[in-house]
């Protein structure tokens, strides 16, 4: 079993509020967001087709796919307006740096 680490992700200047950011951290592509509400980070692409996350608009507690407006949830990547959501990660800050715990990769079945 192995046991999920943070890792250094950015500083925290190089997200600017209200901004997401892309990152490729072991091998994932992250997108990184920064929020009124805090910090959050998310598999980068969006589970409909591919969407860049990290250029999506951040409002509330969410972020808007740029493609085609799907929102999730910046916390629980939970879908708020269609089906399938996005893998979250954990965020935790260490002074200026920003530290990613990535979740376990999801198992995609095969129809
Ligand atoms: S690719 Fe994100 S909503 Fe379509």
């Amino acid at each position: 079993m192995s046991v999920a680490t943070s890792m250094y992700a950015c500083r925290v200047d190089d997200v600017p509020l209200g901004e997401g950011r892309a990152i490729t951290l072991d091998g994932r592509r992250i997108a990184i967001f920064r929020s009124a509400a805090g910090w959050f980070a998310l598999d980068a692409a969006c589970p409909h087709r591919g969407g860049p996350l990290a250029d999506g608009i951040v409002c509330d507690n969410a972020v808007i796919c740029p493609l085609h407006d799907r929102r999730y949830d910046l916390a629980s990547g939970e879908a708020l307006n269609a089906d399938d959501g996005v893998t979250p990660h954990r965020v935790e800050l260490d002074g200026e740096r920003v530290l990613v715990t990535l979740a376990a990769r999801a198992e995609r079945v095969a129809a």
